[in-house]
């Protein structure tokens, strides 16, 4: 097999916090993404998703672990090897609005991510490019002169989606791009990343919440759980035959991918100032046991390419 594309190793991400401890966001989470590849990254809110995906693209610096683009440890690198690289690697983030500096136009938005890492060569002028990618985008190249408020939500993510291509990244990292969107709107959003990777053949780590969202777009699925990850698999084996009980009640959640009945989740994930002894997930397992409480499970293989942190894992059944 080729080497990756991009490879997290043991990546670990604690944020102290005055008073209360240490936020242990980020634990032990290692998965590599292949060329043109979709990884999905599901889990609840406060998982560590979103730390996750500021490490990979070099927005915090992990506690300890590393992370290699094409086998190049991106943190070890000088200054100037690592700004030549960084535009390989992109970011899309939930909130649109949030990212778009809301003085600037379009076209001056989209002509910065231009400045900032240099236009592809062969490119004409700045104009031009930016043009080009609007286009790209399935946006008008006339509203180059609109400003984030004038566009509608889609709209502004598909600004946000044209600044992150402006380097022709070959990864984006999706941190919930449809999730402050509405149902409409996110099918358009996930049909426009879908018709790009088919085309630049840009490969995706797309993070969501939403299991049905995962569905539509990944080839693999990485289950996340208070900051580890608890099952990565094909997506027809996790979703087929899910391994980890989380990831079973995470699918109950979503009647239109379960055909048969399943326990769903109940109470809230515990907080990552205090987890519980042993699997992380016990209070809330309904196949729990004793030994559970004794330590944290390792992520084993449960099948070839298929992995769960279970000590007592589900076998080849389907849901
Ligand atoms: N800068 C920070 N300081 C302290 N805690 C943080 C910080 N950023 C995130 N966290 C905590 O880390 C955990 C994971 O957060 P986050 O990565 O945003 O989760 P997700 O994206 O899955 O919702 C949460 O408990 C959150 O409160
Ligand atoms: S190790 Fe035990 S508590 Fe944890 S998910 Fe597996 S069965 Fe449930
Ligand atoms: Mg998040």
């Amino acid at each position: 097999m080729s080497e990756p594309l991009l490879q997290a190793e043991r990546i670990v991400k604690r944020y102290p916090v005055r008073g209360a401890g240490v936020v242990h966001a980020v634990r032990d989470v290692s998965f590599e993404l292949a060329r043109g590849e979709t990884l999905g990254l599901v889990g609840e809110s406060g998982c560590g998703k979103s730390t996750l995906a500021r490490t990979l693209v070099c927005l915090e610096r992990p506690t300890s672990g590393r992370v290699l683009l094409d086998g190049a440890d991106l943190a070890a690198l000088p200054e100037r090897r690592r700004r030549a690289l960084r535009g390989r690697i992109q970011m899309v983030f939930q909130d649109p609005f949030g990212s778009l500096n809301p003085r600037m136009s379009v076209g001056e938005l989209v002509g910065e991510a231009f400045r900032v890492h240099g236009l592809p060569a062969g490119s004409g002028s700045v104009r031009a490019a930016v043009g080009e990618l609007l286009e790209l985008v399935g946006l008008e190249p006339a509203l180059a002169s609109h400003h984030p408020r004038q566009l509608s939500g889609g709209q502004r993510q598909r600004v946000a989606i044209a600044r992150a291509l402006a380097p022709r990244p070959e990864v984006l990292i999706c941190d919930e791009p449809t999730s402050a969107l509405d149902v409409s709107v996110q099918a358009q959003i996930i049909a426009l990343l879908r018709r790009l990777r088919a085309e630049l053949g840009i490969a995706y780590l797309f993070i969501s919440h939403d299991l049905a969202v995962i569905r539509q777009v990944a080839d693999r699925v990485a289950v996340m759980y208070l900051g580890r990850i608890v099952e990565l698999g094909p997506d027809r084996d996790v979703f087929g035959a899910p391994a980890h009980p989380y990831t079973r009640a995470l699918l109950a959640a979503v009647p239109s991918l379960t055909p048969g009945p399943l326990a769903r989740l109940d109470g809230e994930a515990p907080s990552p100032l205090d987890p519980p002894a042993g699997c992380h997930f016990r209070p809330r397992c309904p196949r729990a046991q004793p030994d559970c409480g004794a330590r944290l499970p390792d992520l084993v293989d449960t099948a070839p390419g298929h992995a769960a942190a279970c000590l007592f894992p589900m076998e080849g059944s389907s849901c």
